[in-house]
């Protein structure tokens, strides 16, 4: 067989882990030509490829970033963006594409799977964890250590400086990020794109705090969050070709509020691209391998238009139908557990 892959959207760690695996259980096992398309869905769409082979992907695993490059490309931002693609695998003359990327580039695998008959697979990925049909998504793990490490370090230096410290996070749509490096390293507000906040709230949890003589408080915000209507004003970000708003600032607004309202000695953190880059954890890259050894299969088995996705322990083909319908966001419920700890 010959088999295309690409990575698309935002970068995550065990990218690489995922390629290699297809590459190596695709060429040992199944006898496959692997094509790999550069920078997600613009390699396709233009044609810009190369081939992998186990020499070119070795030493890949415990690299971050992908070796193939990214983009957040929107093949449907052209009229005849699908046609493209379709034209530029027959050339090569591919059985089919596995597109491993987050809502995004699955939605795009999916349309062209459904709507246009292209053969294509999706593997899911994403630090934000939000991705439907699989309890998890790759590159989380990693994501959450990096925020939770920064958290652990934050403290010691709000603690001595006797500050609230403001740690803002990746997770635009969902809060998985800040609820789990939250719970993880002892936050003391968390604040998630799923509950609009009241500042007035935030304030009173860390006053209390100190009224109980702790002098120093953490403030985890996903960048995504956004306060209650009309009650602190946020500044609208650009907008990329899937319509995202490019996001971050809201610490900063958080850090000026509360010093301003509270009086407390106030500095914020972006955390930003260092959740992104860097080398994945062994949970990672695990499950970045077992994706990719499924997702080898699954072409093989013909099953184009679906993805592997993690069930409880199992590994299992689910329909990319079912991942794209919605974002697995925090629910109340998972939210509540954090509740106990906070202010
Ligand atoms: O989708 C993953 C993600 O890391 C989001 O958490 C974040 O909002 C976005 O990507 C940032 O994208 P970019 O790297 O294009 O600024």
């Amino acid at each position: 067989m010959r088999v295309g892959v690409l990575t698309g959207g935002g970068d995550c760690p065990g990218l690489n882990a995922v390629i290699r695996a297809i590459v190596r259980k695709g060429i040992d096992a199944h006898g496959d030509t692997i094509i790999g398309f550069r920078d997600g869905w613009r390699g396709p769409l233009e044609g810009d490829h190369e081939q992998l082979t186990v020499e070119s992907t070795r030493g890949i695993l415990p690299r971050g970033g992908t070796i193939l490059g990214t983009s957040r490309t929107n093949p449907f931002k052209r009229d005849d963006g699908p046609e493209r693609i379709r034209e530029n695998l027959e050339l090569l003359r591919l059985d089919g594409l596995i597109a491993i990327g987050g809502e995004d580039t699955l939605g795009a695998a999916h349309r062209l799977n459904s709507d246009h008959g292209v053969n294509v697979l999706g593997v899911p990925k994403t630090i934000d964890n939000d991705i439907s049909a699989t309890d998890v998504t790759f590159g989380f793990d990693t994501a959450l250590h990096v925020a939770t490490e920064a958290i652990d370090r934050l403290h010691t230096t709000a603690e001595s400086h006797h500050r609230v410290m403001v740690v803002e996070v990746m997770g635009r749509h969902a809060g998985w990020i800040a609820l789990y490096s939250g719970l993880a390293g002892g936050g003391d507000v968390i604040l998630i794109p799923e509950q609009p906040f009241d500042i007035d709230e935030v304030c009173r949890l860390i006053r209390r705090r100190h009224s109980r003589g702790r002098f120093f408080s953490i403030v985890v915000v996903a960048e995504g969050a956004i306060p209650k209507e009309g009650t602190m004003e946020v500044a609208d970000g650009e907008v990329d070709e899937f319509g995202h708003v490019r996001l971050g600032g809201i610490g900063q607004r958080l850090e000026q509020e509360i010093e301003r309202r509270l009086g407390f000695e106030t500095r914020a953190v972006v955390l930003g691209h260092i959740q992104r880059g860097g080398t994945p954890t062994a949970y990672d890259r695990v499950l970045a391998t077992r994706f990719g050894v499924a997702a080898s299969d699954a072409a093989h088995e013909g099953r184009w238009g679906t993805m592997p996705a993690l069930r409880g322990t199992r590994i299992e083909l689910v329909e990319l139908a079912d991942a794209v319908a919605e974002l697995r966001t925090v629910t109340p419920e998972e939210f509540a557990v954090a509740e106990a700890f906070l202010g």
